[in-house]
């Protein structure tokens, strides 16, 4: 759980402080526009983004993981979170996989930086934790972050339904361990 850096973010656990961050994250609709049922629901009062950051933190003690924060290095800002999560699923029929995810708040978007986010927490997830596969889904028609996860390296699997949501799967297994 030691926070890392990549050429222009900052990525650390959690913190209660980072409330106000989060509300402003989940509140705004043009965030959830593709997150459907798939993502959480909005939050209408700051105390229900607290309770995100608490349920995140259960997931650190719990499975040694979860989101973390992501911070602009330049200015500290709050941008958003990214990171790996342990879902039980069943999800496209995937049980206890690690989901790689991002979210970001608009004015950050369209310069790289989920890109970026998503890199480093692949090279994380296999480097560090040594984890054997990585997994992803989106809805099928969030170009951005589809894009994303292929430039990454992800392989494109099948669409399925989440939540009446048509999602498509994506992963890629560990170089170091194939
Ligand atoms: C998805 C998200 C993280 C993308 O972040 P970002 O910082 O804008 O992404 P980047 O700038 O790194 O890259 C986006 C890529 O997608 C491309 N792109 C953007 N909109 C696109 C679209 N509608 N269709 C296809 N590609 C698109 C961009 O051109 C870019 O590709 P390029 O580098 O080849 O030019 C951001 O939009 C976000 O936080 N959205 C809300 C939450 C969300 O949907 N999270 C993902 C859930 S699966």
């Amino acid at each position: 759980m030691q926070p890392f850096d990549s050429a222009r973010l900052h990525f650390r656990p959690f913190l209660e402080s980072d409330t106000d961050g989060m509300f402003a994250l989940d509140s705004d609709p043009s965030v959830h526009r593709y997150l459907g049922g798939i993502g959480g629901h909005m939050a209408t009062v700051p105390a229900q983004s607290l309770d995100t950051i608490r349920f995140i933190q259960a997931q650190y003690t719990a499975n040694g993981i979860g989101r973390w924060a992501v911070l602009l290095r330049e200015t500290g800002e709050f941008m958003g979170w990214a990171g790996l999560k342990l879902v039980a699923g069943p999800i496209n029929g995937q049980q206890d996989f690690y989901d790689l995810g991002y979210r970001f708040r608009p004015r950050f978007w369209g310069q790289g930086y989920g890109f970026e986010a998503a890199r480093a927490w692949l090279d994380y997830g296999f480097g560090v934790l040594r984890l054997p596969r990585i997994c992803a889904y989106a809805d099928a028609q969030n170009g951005a972050s589809r894009r994303i996860l292929t430039k990454i390296g992800l392989r494109e699997g099948a669409e399925f339904l989440e939540e009446d949501v048509r999602c498509v799967w994506y992963e890629t297994v560990n170089p170091a361990t194939t």
